[in-house]
């Protein structure tokens, strides 16, 4: 394909920008999660680019994005008052519902599945785009397949470079990880992808929800996730990365005795001193799970433009923001953890 000329566009470009989306193109979305690769999800020409620009496979679905909670009942079909309790709660904001589709949405876009996810983003600029483009628009993660998805318009264009006709850059993402992914057609409704809502807040709201065991263990050998990218290697910088989980303290001293100079380290603020003659990556503060969502991206990322051969990471507990920080260093680890015996205080708060 011949290389496009990307554009940047500030937000007060939004009408330029949607143009694109209104006659097939493909364009970079802010979002307040990760970057968004778009598409006019009606139109099944257009959806076909972003698979091929990613390099993403096609039994992968794609989520629509809409600017308000009115359009569900366009592109859903059955849709639960458990889908309306959730928007109330937390649309716009970084939460994918999976509901039954209609027959409206193109197959490409949920891979042929009977249903479809469905998120309305809270990015000044994403609903500007979208109301601007007046369709739904299908957008992955903006990144290559495979690799940590984009949280500054920088990194998308690392990726997406001549691929794409523009992009919008609103700035660095404030949630940093994708969206919650929850899945309304399960009973009880199933966490596929634990995001910026956390489980906690999911389970006030809905009561019992289960959790997709994809989410923090390897699928086995022949079996079938729910949310078909599950599956796939994600998020993964080129050097191995082992996840080392326990209390920060033990976690760092493990991690100090098994370095070789030159190697990677992903660590809280804390330690980030421990390390000489390594490279050092700081997720911020160990109690900050917002600052370790926003910078984990860009920590794995980085790592790709240095000459680090093995990488271990500290990672916070499976508490609230803690859950979708965990999963993304386990994937991007491949789930090659070392888990350290716990100290008296974390067993206390299991
Ligand atoms: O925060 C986000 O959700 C970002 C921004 C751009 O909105 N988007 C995003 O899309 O993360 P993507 O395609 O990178 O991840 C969507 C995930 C994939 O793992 C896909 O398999 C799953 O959602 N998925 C999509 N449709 C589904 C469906 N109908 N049933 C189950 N899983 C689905
Ligand atoms: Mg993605």
């Amino acid at each position: 394909m011949r290389p496009l000329n990307t554009r940047v566009f500030t937000p007060e470009q939004v009408s330029e920008a949607a143009a694109i989306l209104r006659r097939g193109g493909l364009l970079g979305i802010p979002t307040e999660t990760v970057y968004g690769l778009g598409a006019d999800g009606l139109n099944p020409d257009a959806v076909k680019a972003i698979f091929a620009a990613k390099g993403r496979p096609q039994d992968n679905p794609l989520i629509l994005h809409i600017p308000t909670a009115d359009w569900l009942e366009r592109y859903c079909a059955e849709v639960p008052p458990q889908a309306y309790a959730l928007a109330e709660r937390f649309w716009p904001g970084p939460l994918t519902m999976i509901l039954r589709r209609r027959p409206c949405v193109p197959d490409v876009v949920t891979a042929g599945l009977d249903t479809v996810g469905m998120r309305c983003p809270d990015h000044p600029a994403a609903r500007a785009v979208l109301t601007a483009a007046g369709v739904p628009v299908a957008a992955p993660s903006g990144n290559t397949s495979g690799r940590p998805s984009p949280t500054c318009a920088a990194h998308m264009l690392e990726d997406m470079n001549g691929k794409i006709e523009g992009i919008v850059d609103g700035g660095p993402c404030a949630v940093g990880v994708e969206s919650t992914i929850i899945d309304l057609t399960a009973v009880p409704p199933r966490l596929l992808r634990p995001g910026g809502v956390s489980l906690e807040q999911l389970r006030a709201v809905l009561g019992e929800v289960a959790v997709d065991g994809a989410v923090s263990r390897p699928l086995s050998a022949g079996e079938r996730p729910r949310a078909p990218g599950m599956k796939y290697r994600h998020y993964a910088p080129r050097a191995p990365v082992t996840v080392v989980r326990g209390s920060p303290g033990a976690a760092a001293a493990y991690i100090r005795s098994q370095i070789r100079p030159g190697d990677g380290v992903i660590c809280f603020e804390e330690f980030a001193q421990e390390y000489p003659g390594c490279v050092v990556e700081s997720l911020g503060s160990a109690a900050d799970k917002g600052e370790q969502a926003r910078r984990v991206f860009a920590a794995l990322r980085s790592f790709d433009a240095t000459s680090a051969v093995r990488i271990w990471a500290q990672c916070p507990d499976e508490v609230e923001l803690g859950l979708a920080v965990c999963n993304r260093l386990n994937k991007a680890a491949g789930f090659h953890i070392v888990q350290l015996p716990m100290d008296a205080e974390q067993r206390a708060g299991e």
